[in-house]
């Protein structure tokens, strides 16, 4: 991987395949709490000290309702002279399953755009491979709402997007090799992203090969495990292993997590609403893993912290988490 930073900044950044994108920073502020909303608040606030920090990248989604409070924080932003202009942030929002239907997703960019008060994103994901009765936006959301999923002509109004400008790039998000496949066996442009639960608990290796081999770059999402939400567990942050590597290396662990991370050559997306560990998170350029301690971590027992059972049904898609 060729990396370059932006001027003036510390994080890195990589060119996206498939687009005229000029580049991704591969570190990126993530803006989803569980319960989505729940400091929905003081989230302008804190994005705009994320932008004062030196974060360039923000990862929201119509789920989430933290695309308002980010338009609101770039617009500051703008106003304050924090930055000089929009294209020096890299914006990706996603589609609700609800708008996962050929004829919504446009209106649905196009919605996302206006909270965002934005005239283009710079990357569009299909939030799931899942489709829902359209109309509500709610996680968890009912079992009975759960409809077929028709890849091909909700990646065709993905591509159709992008076509007319209103996202520099499109990509999915929590797609296995299998449904990559498919993707990608009709697709125009194929996804330039795949954003997936990744982190030294569940490395993803098998996806993360075929992902590199067909020029997708992979997201990780709870790169430290996302503990006290609905999609994460415990575990990364109790680590022993991570623990003890952490402390030789007068590191926290967080900061061991995302490391190791960007040395598996993706984009991690952290999300701290906390000043400090907002700062902290972004000290991680400068130092590096050892080859033993890159062993120890490649060598951790495996658990996937979100199985996505709220995604299985009896007549849906998905019966069990394989198929999913
Ligand atoms: P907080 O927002 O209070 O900092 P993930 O990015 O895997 O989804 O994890 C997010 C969780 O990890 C949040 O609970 C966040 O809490 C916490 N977190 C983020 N950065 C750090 C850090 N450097 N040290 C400890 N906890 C962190």
């Amino acid at each position: 991987m060729e990396l370059s930073t932006i001027a003036g900044q510390s994080i890195p950044t990589f060119p996206l395949y498939s687009t005229d994108e000029k580049a991704i920073p591969l570190l990126g502020f993530g803006t989803a709490e569980y319960p989505f909303g729940a400091s929905i608040h003081t989230l302008k606030e804190t994005i705009l000290e994320a932008i004062k920090l030196g974060y360039r990248h923000f990862d929201t989604a119509a789920i989430y309702l933290s695309e308002q409070p980010l338009g609101e924080a770039i617009s500051d932003a703008l106003r304050l002279g924090l930055i000089k202009s929009r294209d020096e942030l890299f914006i990706t929002s996603k589609l609700w399953c609800s708008d996962a239907h050929h004829d919504f997703v446009l209106p649905a960019l196009k919605k996302t755009l206006q909270n965002l008060k934005l005239e283009y994103l710079n990357l569009f994901l299909i939030h799931w491979p899942l489709s829902l009765k359209p109309g509500k936006y709610e996680f968890p959301f009912q079992k009975e709402d759960i409809v077929p999923f028709d890849p091909k002509s909700v990646w065709e109004a993905m591509e159709e997007c992008q076509g007319l400008g209103l996202t520099k790039s499109i990509g999915v998000s929590n797609f296995s090799c299998k449904k990559l496949e498919t993707i990608l066996s009709t697709a125009k442009i194929p996804p330039a992203v795949n954003q997936v639960e990744m982190n030294p608990l569940w490395q993803q290796k098998k996806l993360r090969k075929f992902c590199e081999e067909k020029g997708i770059l992979v997201e990780a999402y709870s790169p430290l495990g996302a503990k006290g939400t609905a999609w994460g567990t415990n575990r990364v942050m109790e680590c022993e292993v991570l623990k003890e590597i952490a402390q030789a290396k007068g590191k926290s662990l967080a900061q061991v997590c995302l490391r190791w991370a960007h040395e598996q050559g993706v984009c991690a997306l952290v999300k701290s609403f906390n000043k400090e560990r907002m700062k902290q998170n972004l000290d991680i350029f400068d130092w590096k893993l050892t080859a033993d301690e890159s062993h120890k971590i490649s060598q951790l027992p495996q658990c996937k912290g979100f199985p996505g059972a709220a995604f299985l049904s009896d007549d849906g898609p998905y019966k069990s988490v394989e198929e999913l």
